[in-house]
């Protein structure tokens, strides 16, 4: 494929953030609408601007100035190549976490990641995207019986298509094919695509609605009411997950698969910390121990300089935040 004429003019330093209106991708707008000297402006593609769900983005400091919204389904090429021409760089963000089984797999959660993921690079390459920043999940990783029992999952790992499609894992599906479509993209057009895999996603909400690893992580906490499983947990902090994916598109060494994962702790340490704080929450009473638990290595984002608050830090904020939206009373 050879280089596209440059169609818009560029911004200085202006950069795309897709799904901006989601848990992750809110925090993200956040920080780089503080990052006064080198973004000068922030477009952010949400399916309805007029949502209120997405009302919060308006209400960040700076936003007046400098972020622009955008109205894109990522099945929307026309939608997507419009917020993106004229960026720097792009972070892709939005995907679909269902929270239940899909009713049609296929059509709400693999076209939506992949086709989205794709329109998202080919507007990127259009518009002479410097870098992409793909997000996708340790859900691309982690569903490969090949792994080694007992070895931390690292880059090398991919989940097994086949293995996802018959346990009908779409969700995990969905972030393994459009992982590897990016990467690609990336062989066949040059394009300097950068992914990012983070762990399981909690921390302090933007808005009162709850996401899925949020609802996930009550789930694990609760367990069946009276016992659970006594699993390694890593548990992430949205804003160290922000700070990851800025790691990735700033570093100019950064190139390939990052897993972005918290040291493992035990679910038992987990609801330790978080009673003496929040002792309302529905807490098991028993704990069956785990062994089979699976974890996973950062060390490539760590040596790229990334670093995440203490957990202790993370359930403090977290547990304050949700009363303080509601979700939990
Ligand atoms: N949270 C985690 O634990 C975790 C872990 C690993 C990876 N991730 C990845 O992080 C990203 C953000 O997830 P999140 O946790 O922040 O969940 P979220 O709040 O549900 O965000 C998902 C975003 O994707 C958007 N989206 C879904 N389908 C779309 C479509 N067809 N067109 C345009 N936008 C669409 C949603 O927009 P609407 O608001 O319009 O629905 C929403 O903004 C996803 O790629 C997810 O796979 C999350």
């Amino acid at each position: 494929m050879e280089a596209p004429p440059a169609t818009a003019s560029r911004s200085a330093a202006a950069v795309c953030v897709t799904g901006a209106g989601g848990f992750l991708a809110s925090r993200l707008v956040e920080l780089l609408l503080s990052s006064r000297d080198h973004y000068v402006v922030v477009h952010g593609t949400v399916r309805d601007i007029g949502d209120g769900k997405n009302a919060h983005l308006k209400a960040l400091e700076n936003a007046g100035e400098r972020l622009r919204l955008f109205k894109a389904d990522v099945l929307d090429y026309g939608g997507v190549a419009a917020a993106i021409a004229g960026c720097d760089g792009v972070f892709h963000v939005a995907s679909p976490v269902p929270s239940g089984r899909p009713t049609n797999p296929e059509e709400d959660v693999i076209a939506p990641a992949v086709t989205g993921t794709l329109n998202v690079l080919r507007a990127s390459y259009e518009a002479k995207v410097k870098r992409v920043v793909v997000v996708s999940s340790v859900a691309a990783v982690f569903n490969n019986p090949k792994w080694p029992k007992g070895k931390p999952f690292n880059e090398d790992s991919w989940s097994d298509e086949e293995l996802c499609r018959k346990s009908e894992e779409w969700y995990n599906l969905s972030k393994t094919l459009a992982e590897r479509e990016a990467f690609a993209y990336a062989a066949k057009t040059g394009m300097d695509i950068v992914t990012v895999c983070p762990g399981l996603v909690i921390g302090p909400l933007m808005k009162p609605t709850v996401p899925t690893s949020i609802k996930m992580f009550f789930d694990y906490m609760k367990g069946d009411g009276e016992t659970a499983e006594n699993r390694l947990m890593s548990v992430l902090d949205v804003r160290d997950v922000a700070d990851a994916l800025l790691l990735a598109y700033e570093k100019p060494e950064a190139s390939g698969r990052y897993l972005c994962s918290s040291t493992p702790r035990k679910l038992s340490d987990i609801i330790n910390i978080s009673k003496s704080l929040y002792p309302n929450f529905p807490y098991p009473k028993r704990f069956v121990e785990e062994e089979d638990t699976i974890t996973f290595s950062s060390e490539k984002l760590r040596k790229l300089g990334w670093t995440f608050r203490p957990i202790e830090e993370t359930i403090k904020n977290s547990f304050e935040s949700y009363i303080a939206s509601g979700i939990l009373t």
